[in-house]
């Protein structure tokens, strides 16, 4: 009778021992691992929040929670038992998630987060309570809904004024001005304004001077969703515009004189009869019409 108390107990004890043995044999081998790298989206995509145990586990059916830190309630997923406990889900994220069934039994708990907004924008954590691990996971969404751009060219006196314009941007974007050579122009800051529908619009203007380089670039990026923007600004300088001028008008000048020295000397001497007279006042008024 003592020993089978003693060795219940001793097996009781075995067992309570065992349980945070068994968990804690996950706590030592494996690592809960996001992301190292933000993750960028652009609104309206679909993206994939990575997340998984490293080594990989077999056969892993632990609690998987999602949580957003700025959010109330705090969970956009919540997986127990083989299923999203809907009750603790953030309305925010209702039909919005899913994990990836056939993965998650080998500790690939990755979520899936359908038509991101700009207001998912976040630092996400992925945890396992029964490992009490987890790990961030950082999620930028940008816009780029109505990107254009729309070069301006003005002409100054001291040189030529370049304004480049660029809309429908989330986060707020870089602008920069190329040269020909791809060398950065100096320019003052470029004008920042956040419309109502929280998206920036840049705009910048540099003074070039009137040189043999005349083409430049304008570009507008935003590293952190990998967008960039070019538009390519080729200026005719006025020299140019002046030359075009004076060589058509050149070629005009030159062609009326042609006709006008052959109407007034050799169509004369072509009708030599009594109309002579009314055919040059004829030439003449046509001359005086040139
Ligand atoms: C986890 O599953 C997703 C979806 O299939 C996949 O894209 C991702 O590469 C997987 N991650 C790992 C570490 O296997
Ligand atoms: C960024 O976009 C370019 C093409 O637009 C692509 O080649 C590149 O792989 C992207 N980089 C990242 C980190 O997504």
């Amino acid at each position: 009778m003592k020993w089978s108390v003693c060795s219940c107990f001793g097996s009781c004890l075995f067992f309570i021992l065992r349980l945070p043995v068994s968990t804690g044999k996950l706590d030592l081998s494996s690592w809960v691992i996001g992301s190292p790298q933000p993750i960028v989206a652009l609104a309206g995509d679909d993206v994939i929040l990575p997340c998984h145990l490293e080594p990989a586990i077999s056969d892993f059916s632990d609690t998987v929670e999602w949580t957003r830190e700025d959010l109330d309630p705090p969970y956009l997923h919540v997986h127990q038992s083989g299923r999203l406990l809907v009750q603790l889900q953030n309305p925010l994220y209702k039909y919005r998630t899913i994990l990836f069934v056939d993965e998650l039994k080998n500790g690939n708990v990755s979520l899936k987060l359908f038509t991101v907004t700009i207001s998912d924008e976040g630092r996400y954590l992925c945890f396992i309570p029964s490992m009490r691990r987890g790990d961030f996971i950082q999620l930028n969404v940008g816009e780029s809904v109505i990107l254009n751009m729309t070069p301006i060219t003005l002409i100054s006196s001291s040189g030529v004024v370049l304004e480049c314009e660029s809309k429908g941007w989330y986060p707020e974007p870089e602008l920069f001005w190329l040269d020909a050579e791809g060398k950065l122009l100096s320019a003052g800051a470029p004008e920042t304004v956040r419309g109502p529908d929280g998206l920036y619009t840049v705009s910048s203007r540099v003074t070039v001077e009137k040189s043999h380089s005349n083409s430049f670039t304008c570009r507008v990026q935003q590293l952190s969703i990998n967008q960039s923007r070019d538009t390519h600004i080729h200026v005719i300088s006025s020299w140019t515009h002046l030359q075009l001028i004076l060589i058509v008008l050149l070629l005009i000048s030159s062609l009326a004189l042609l006709f006008s020295s052959f109407c007034v000397f050799v169509l004369p001497f072509v009708f030599t009869n009594g109309n002579q007279k009314n055919l040059v006042s004829n030439n003449l008024f046509f001359l005086h019409f040139w």
